[in-house]
């Protein structure tokens, strides 16, 4: 099958794309220090990504993969979703090279080169969370065949790209859609607007969630073991048949059966 993989053509940067991604880098490290889970900033480490501007993915792949046996590869936008996963699947992770231009600083709908590596790329040094994402692009491709993605797709949202974790050090942050987020990460902890439930696999993959704002519902995991565990303990075909029968619960809404940790302030109590 066609990986959709192109070149990353470092050496195409223009000093101005550059000086984008440290200003983005700077802003959001300085942000994260106390909010990001300390795995994120270990993956930062490890992986030496102060080094300024945008990284060279054939560097970035090598120490990455000497950690985890993962790479990280370009890809041009959005591609299908059978690529997506086989790629998860054989721990390749794509990754949009191009960069958002100044007027899009803090906002744009695409993800680009530091959302898709800044923000993904760090928790890939951490071993267990390389094999959740491993296993979420296997699992991607057994629901494709059962006719799920979307539900499965609402798993990666609440988790890779909006997770919260409860670590040692209280609540932190872990999804990429909020640690590349200067907004989001101020309010994905601090505002008391959004709930804050305990994740709950089944739960999650029942819950819509919306791409144009921040998120009012966050899942909060205790352990990337715990994420894993659930994920690779869980049978997803009769799952699957299961939710086919249940209705989407609507994002605001509280079920009696929710562990909250927090609830908003926005928030509905449901059927
Ligand atoms: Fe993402």
């Amino acid at each position: 099958m066609n990986d959709w993989v192109i070149p990353q053509d470092w050496s195409g940067y223009s000093p101005e794309q550059h000086a984008m991604w440290d200003t983005l880098f700077s802003r959001q490290l300085e942000m994260l220090q106390d909010r990001a889970t300390a795995a994120f900033m270990e993956g930062i480490d490890v992986l030496r990504m102060s080094k300024p501007g945008i990284p060279d993915f054939a560097e970035l792949s090598q120490r990455l993969h000497n950690a985890t046996g993962w790479t990280v590869v370009a890809v041009p936008g959005l591609i299908p979703d059978e690529v997506f996963f086989e790629n998860l699947a054989n721990r390749r992770f794509v990754a949009g090279r191009f960069i958002r231009s100044p007027e899009q600083i803090d906002y744009l709908q695409e993800p680009d080169v530091f959302h898709d590596v800044f923000g993904h790329v760090p928790l890939l040094v951490h071993p267990v969370f390389a094999d959740y994402m491993q296993a979420y692009g296997q699992g991607g491709l057994r629901a494709m065949k059962f006719g799920s993605i979307h539900r499965l797709a609402r798993l990666y949202w609440y988790t890779v790209e909006f997770g919260l974790i409860r670590d040692a050090h209280g609540l932190k942050l872990y999804g990429a859609g909020i640690v590349s987020s200067h907004g989001e990460s101020l309010y994905a902890l601090g505002s008391d607007v959004p709930s804050r439930l305990q994740f709950d696999l089944k739960r999650v993959m029942r819950t819509e969630y919306r791409i144009d704002a921040y998120q009012r519902n966050y899942f909060v995991i205790d352990s990337f073991d715990e994420l894993l565990r659930q994920t690779l303990d869980t049978d997803f075909a009769p799952l699957y048949a299961e939710l086919a029968g249940l209705a989407d619960i609507e994002v605001d809404t509280i079920l009696s059966s929710d562990r909250v940790l927090n609830r908003g302030t926005g928030s509905r109590t449901g059927p």
